[in-house]
């Protein structure tokens, strides 16, 4: 069966890395994301430059998809407006256009962060439950676990098979200590994808979306629910970092569980 996947912020960092591949006999991607430019269009992925927040858009862009990778949004926190429209509103608008045109699968970008009050402290043998309950750590955060919850709606209602994959920390390589624990890497972020649109899956699964970390401490079980193993370890990158003392009740959520509420998060000077 020919399967075509719509990356809705395709041109962001994780939909570079989710279409880093060669390209796979009955598989086309479309892209949707107001950054998507040319350089993204290949046999195999269409690129299209429009919104989320745009309904017409959207139901032209759902046109023949089978499974959604939802990864638009505001990434950070931001005015508590902003997070409604993109965050929140536009997943509902997504989620009603793929409902209609009968997708199966729909991996939603979720965070961390919508559970960033959790502690290392807390976590049982095996690791912090994938299904560990909300506990958000800003506006953006709640926004997370509210798209959470608006998936399952729709798998419930609807027959869809929903992946809330709470993405820990998704980049190249990690970019601090504390980032260690919780790093994903970009094969494994791949993998798990590929996973969650290709194999078996109950209706709805929650996803701790990190690497075999040698400092993990979050549970493996919701990746290995959906038939997913990851391979990287952030260990290897241990020694571009000072170590220091580890508190246990160092919120998962790090910085983001003080900065203040519905402000733009301003990125840290010095940043790889
Ligand atoms: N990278 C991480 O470590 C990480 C961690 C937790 C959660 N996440 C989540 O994963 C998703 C992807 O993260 P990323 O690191 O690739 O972010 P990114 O900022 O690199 O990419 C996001 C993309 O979304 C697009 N976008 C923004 N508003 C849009 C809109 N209205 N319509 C369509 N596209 C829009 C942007 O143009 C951008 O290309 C986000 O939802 C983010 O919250 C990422």
């Amino acid at each position: 069966m020919t399967r075509t996947v719509l990356i809705t912020g395709g041109a962001g960092g994780i939909g570079r890395m989710l279409l880093d591949r060669e390209p796979r006999a009955g598989w086309r991607y479309v892209v949707l994301d107001p950054a998507a430019g040319p350089e993204l269009e290949r046999a195999d992925v269409t690129a299209v430059a429009a919104s989320i927040t745009d309904p017409e858009a959207v139901r032209a862009a759902m046109r023949g998809v089978t499974d959604v990778v939802h990864l638009a949004a505001l990434g950070q926190e931001n005015l508590w407006e902003r997070i409604v429209e993109v965050n929140v509103e536009a997943t509902r608008i997504l989620l009603e256009a793929a409902r209609d045109e009968g997708v199966g699968r729909f991996v939603y970008a979720s965070s961390h962060h919508a559970v960033g009050f959790a502690t290392p402290a807390e976590a049982p043998t095996g690791g912090l439950p994938d299904d560990a309950a909300p506990r958000p750590d800003t506006y953006y955060a709640w926004s997370k676990a509210a798209g959470e919850a608006m998936v399952r709606l729709f798998c419930e209602r609807f027959g869809m098979r929903g992946v809330a994959w709470r993405i820990g920390h998704c980049f190249d390589r990690p970019h601090s200590r504390e980032r260690l624990p919780v790093w994903l890497s970009p094969g494994d972020a791949r993998r798990l994808v590929d996973a969650a649109l290709e194999n078996d899956i109950d209706s709805f699964t929650y996803v701790w979306g990190v690497s075999a970390n040698t400092r993990r401490w979050l549970s493996l079980e919701g990746a290995r629910r959906i038939g997913f193993e990851p391979r990287d370890d952030s260990e290897v990158y241990a020694d571009l970092f000072p170590e220091g003392s580890t508190d246990p009740r160092e919120p998962l959520g790090g910085g983001f569980t003080t900065t203040p509420l519905g402000e733009p998060w301003v990125e840290p000077a010095g940043r790889p």
